[in-house]
């Protein structure tokens, strides 16, 4: 349920990139296939490095951040200091760290006599795509902690602050991060890379009246002081913090939803499913091992459908329709927890070990729940989004181990991990029987538990336990056509569910005029079925009167279900159907989940409704995430913007 969201580099922006160094990180070929069992720091060769961080990590990894920081809503910043451990994998007296639009303030370190000594660092000029390195100089080998006194800026691209008028209550304010993939540099100095793991903890001050989170074990210590652990390794984009006026509710005892209190009931409604899918997912794939899972229900402005911050999944409130019908959100950020956060992807060319097996274990949650129709009408879904999408990209952005170049993540991000990595196991499950795949894919939980992988060290294990063990079921090369080649093979069969041939034969027979809408048999149709009704109308020429027949017979316009909104906002706009605008005005200044306004103003700004499209912006940019502002920033920069703070 993905679909494009493409961004043109601005030339200040190419400018920046062409300063950086032209050192290629992303050849396609490895070497580490003799040692599957190496850890990650160990087992990366100079071509698996990760290009977006500047730190040392061969050199010297850290193992633990402690986090000792105030949330000051009056001047949006969080200051205080972060306490690193390190481990060193070769003798040296240096430390680089990633930094983006961060003060530092002081720099120590304890030292041989366990004093506190302070260090002379460099702050290096920054990078629009990497930030800035921070260089601490340290005095004796074998440096064991480093403290790094500092704060954040005033629109730090991994935070946003919100005005307690952008809540629900309105009464107090509201912050929240959003690390991944690579702005945990913009409000913690460490090592962002997903190749590094660490434990961490955090004491949080803040007003009384505020609750603060993490993804963390919280314990409670004042009315103003929290205290967050999380014992387990992860990857730095996995550090994750809110605060606002937020309320728990819970679903069993291991599992919960934080929410503004106003929409907290709603959410234990919508999500109540939660326990069970927890449950599907360990008896597959082995023991749950967070201990806590609870949903963190953000304000509409958060930038993503969702966020699988460990122990706590960061959810937009958009998928909460009234119906469960948007849950398999949520059986994705599930999935995460093993794939993604036990088992992690080690650079972000990686991406779709995250993404292709969230969205293969998400569908699986999803069956065994729900049902096999629903789980292959959201398949099909999938696919159709995933041929409209390829249709728009690059043939290089269609290849599942991406050369994503000079560029960010955030810049090469698309559906093809998501979708394409799915129909890749999918493939895989199909050819070698449900019970021998499942065990594979267990096995592979189980093996690569706590460390950061690369597609190489997935493909070495893959040819040993799959391929090797049960011979002439799928060869090397085509293995090789899914992961490094173009689009999709030749070989696949898509996913079709005949769920949808009656909503494809009652399509039909209203475009051929044969009955009106309101004669069509609708009374059973699901969200997804609705989903199918819309996403498969003609792109082009379908008349203004067929449009408003739709409208009046259906009510789309101004729907509360924000995927059918989003689908008839955008055949609507295909069509020329403006009639759409003001409730379409209404869906963009109210929502900032960029999968579901991008694509819309992607297409008002490419026609005579631009102007109108730009001062909608206008208007709603100070609400949306410094994500969001920075990728309509650039679809509309054709003139300065007039706003308070740029990104
Ligand atoms: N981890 C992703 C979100 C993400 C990916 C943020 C890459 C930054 C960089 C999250 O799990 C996700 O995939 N969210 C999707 C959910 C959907 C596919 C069910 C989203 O936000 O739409
Ligand atoms: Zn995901």
């Amino acid at each position: 349920m993905l679909s494009l969201r493409r961004t043109v580099l601005s030339s200040a922006l190419l400018f920046a990139l062409q300063l950086l160094p032209s050192t290629d990180a992303n050849s396609a070929t490895n070497t580490l296939a003799a040692e599957p069992t190496a850890t990650v720091v160990q087992a990366l060769t100079q071509q698996n490095q990760d290009a977006l961080t500047y730190a040392n990590y061969t050199e010297v990894s850290v193992s633990h951040v402690e986090l000792a920081l105030a949330i000051d809503f009056k001047q949006n910043r969080l200051s205080g200091e972060a306490t690193l451990d390190l481990a060193w994998h070769k003798p040296g007296k240096q430390l680089i760290l990633d930094t983006r639009d961060l003060t530092i303030t002081s720099v120590t370190a304890l030292n041989s006599t366990v004093k506190w000594q302070s260090l002379p660092f460099t702050l290096a000029k920054a990078d629009a795509v990497k930030g800035a390195a921070l260089t601490i100089k340290l005095a004796d080998e074998d440096t064991q902690k480093v403290k790094i006194k500092y704060h954040t800026s005033n629109n730090p691209s991994g935070i946003q602050w919100l005005t307690p008028e952008q809540t629900q209550g309105k009464q107090l304010p509201f912050m929240f991060s959003q690390s991944q993939a690579i702005h945990a540099r913009s409000w913690i100095p460490l090592q962002d890379t997903p190749a590094v793991r660490q434990t961490y903890s955090a004491t949080i001050t803040a007003d009384k009246a505020i609750t603060v989170v993490m993804s963390a074990d919280r314990k409670t210590l004042s009315s103003t002081q929290t205290q967050f652990t999380m014992p387990q390794a992860i990857p730095a984009y996995l550090i994750a913090i809110a605060a606002g006026h937020l309320k728990f509710s819970p679903l069993d005892n291991i599992s919960g939803i934080w929410a503004e209190p106003e929409i907290l009931d709603k959410a234990n409604k919508e999500f109540a499913d939660t326990p069970e899918m927890i449950k599907i997912a360990a008896k597959r794939y082995g023991d749950y091992r967070w201990g806590r899972y609870d949903l963190l229900i953000l304000p509409p402005s958060f930038p993503f459908g969702g966020m699988e911050n460990p122990r706590l999944s960061f959810i937009t409130p958009t998928v909460i329709a009234g119906d469960k019908s948007l849950v398999s959100l949520i059986a994705h950020e599930l999935a995460h927890s093993w794939s993604g956060n036990l088992v992690t992807n080690a650079t972000w060319r990686d991406l779709w070990l995250n993404e292709g097996f969230t969205t293969y274990v998400e569908n699986r949650i999803m069956e065994d729940l729900y049902g096999r129709d629903r789980a292959l009408m959201e398949q099909t879904i999938g696919y159709s989004e995933l041929l409209a999408e390829l249709a728009e990209l690059t043939p290089g952005d269609s290849v599942l181990h991406i050369d994503l170049g000079k560029r960010s993540p955030d810049e090469a991000f698309s559906g093809v991990p998501y979708v394409k990595g799915q129909l890749f196991l999918i493939f895989l499950e199909q050819k070698f029987g449900r019970e021998r795949f499942d065990a594979f894919v267990k096995s592979y939980f189980n093996h690569f538990a706590f460390q950061s992988i690369t597609t190489a060290q997935f493909r070495e294990y893959l040819s040993l336990n799959l391929l090797n063990k049960y011979p002439n079921v799928v060869s090397e090369a085509e293995v090789d056509t899914w992961i490094e080649g173009q689009g999709l093979p030749s070989f696949l069969v898509p996913p079709n569910s005949h769920a949808f041939d009656d909503i494809d034969a009652q399509r039909q027979t209203w475009l051929d005029g044969k009955l009106s809408a309101s004669e069509l048999k609708t009374s059973t149709w699901t969200v997804h079925q609705w989903l199918r009704f819309i996403n498969e109308m003609p792109r082009v020429n379908l008349d203004q009167a067929k449009l408003a027949e739709l409208n009046k017979a259906f009510h789309f316009t101004g729907t509360g279900n924000s995927e059918i909104a989003f689908a008839w906002y955008s055949l609507a706009l295909d069509n020329g159907y403006y009639a759409v605008l003001p409730a379409l005005k209404q869906h963009l200044t109210h929502i900032g989940r960029m999968r579901l306004i991008v694509p819309l103003y992607q297409k008002l700004a490419s026609t005579d409704q631009y102007d109108w499209a730009k001062s909608v912006y206008l208007k709603a940019r100070s609400g949306y995430h410094p994500q969001t502002q920075a990728s309509l920033d650039m679809m509309f920069a054709d003139k300065p913007l007039e706003h308070e703070h740029s990104h």
